[in-house]
């Protein structure tokens, strides 16, 4: 049977760096991958058009697909409206609609591109970390939540952290298990020290860790955790955290590899349906000027390759190719220095087309 992507490509330059994704894709088809793709509307694009910015059919060709290749959503076109019109509600609800709690957002510093860190060389040469974070609970999604007038008649802000047991003890199984399949650490982060929620965090953590004697088990407080990112990111391996953690966190590790345009993502469920794009957003400030990286969507694809199609050696084809193409200089401005020349999305895209 054919298998189907459904690409969403929304906002500011996810179309852009989409329609690079899929010129690799179908390069890969062409070759004799057996995928079709299906496209849809989400986020500002499907509000405008439907006034839903997840629509019932986009929800549809989802839902008929094994994967979903997802660019970016939202833009200050947007930022006036309410907050279920707004553009991340069709990113917020996919993750919850397919469960897709487990969030993998690898962070790597490719030899070919160690100079675009900011970091010195030598503090993130070889960096090779997975940062596994929870994607469907946490003070994200806790109630209650709102804003409203307290007894002292000024307002006040609310919201609820808040995590299962059951809700950890997969996200901490995910973690293990592919420490099992990396350098066999786990670190799990949390605020054990101050919040009743991570102090659970770590119990159920340590628990699930008895079947795991093989990987070696630390624990880290978030504000730490943020620090020894930057003054040794190598002693790391995964890192697994909760959803607010695990969002910030991620944010200052993938500046470690140089660009946020080079770090790709996957959020899974337990059947392995998963949905795929880039960390980063919808880039209003260079959207439409074909000056974004698409090798974050790029390598978006090769992970959904790798999790939802089991296509392992097609993954591997497009990462090399991003690698050869990193090797032979091509650059984005993101990852030029100065004086470098500078490739366009589509002329970025072209190179790893060529290098495949
Ligand atoms: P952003 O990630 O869109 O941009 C931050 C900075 O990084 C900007 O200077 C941008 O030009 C640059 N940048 C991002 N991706 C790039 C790429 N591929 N190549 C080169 N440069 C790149 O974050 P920002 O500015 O905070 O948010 C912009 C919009 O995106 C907002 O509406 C926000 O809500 C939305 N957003 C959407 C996300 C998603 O769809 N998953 C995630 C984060 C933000
Ligand atoms: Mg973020």
């Amino acid at each position: 049977m054919t298998k189907k992507i459904a690409v969403l490509a929304g906002d500011g330059i996810g179309p852009e760096i989409t329609a690079q994704a899929v010129r690799v894709l179908d390069v890969l088809v062409r070759d004799g991958l057996e995928v079709q793709t299906e496209s849809a509307l989400v986020g500002g694009a499907a509000f405008d058009a439907k006034g839903d910015p997840l629509p019932d059919e986009t929800l549809k060709v989802c839902e008929s697909a094994q994967a979903i290749l997802f660019g970016a959503v939202g833009g200050p076109a947007y930022d006036a409206l309410p907050r279920s019109s707004r553009p991340e509600q069709g990113l917020l609800r996919l993750r919850k609609h397919f469960d897709l709690f487990a969030n993998l957002r690898p962070a790597l510093v490719y030899p070919e591109l160690a100079e675009a860190s900011p970091l010195k060389p030598d503090l993130v040469a070889g960096l090779d970390l997975l940062i596994l974070r929870e994607l469907t609970g946490d003070i994200y999604f806790g109630k209650p939540r709102g804003i409203h007038v307290n007894d002292a008649g000024e307002r006040e802000g609310f919201d609820t952290m808040r995590y299962s047991e059951s809700e950890i003890r997969r996200i901490a199984r995910w973690a293990f298990e592919a420490a099992r399949k990396r350098n066999r650490r786990v670190c799990s982060v949390d605020k054990a020290n101050v919040l009743e929620t991570t102090q659970l965090w770590r119990d159920v953590v340590t628990e699930v860790a008895r079947d795991y004697p093989d990987v070696e088990l630390s624990h880290m407080y978030v504000d730490n955790a943020a620090m020894q990112l930057i003054r040794r990111p190598l002693q790391f391996d995964v890192i697994v955290t909760g959803n607010m953690f695990g969002d910030i966190l991620s944010d200052a590790a993938s500046m470690l590899t140089g660009s946020i345009g080079m770090l790709p993502s996957a959020s899974l469920n337990a059947s392995g349906f998963g949905m795929y794009e880039p960390i980063h957003g919808s880039a209003p400030d260079i959207a439409g000027t074909n000056r974004a990286n698409p090798l974050a969507t790029i390598l978006s694809l090769a992970m959904l390759l790798r999790y939802s199609l089991d296509q392992e050696a097609a993954a591997v084809r497009v990462e090399q190719a991003v690698r050869k193409v990193l090797a032979a200089g091509a650059r984005t401005a993101d990852i030029a220095r100065p004086g470098e020349k500078v490739l366009g999305c589509s002329e970025m895209g072209d190179a790893v087309v060529a290098a495949l």
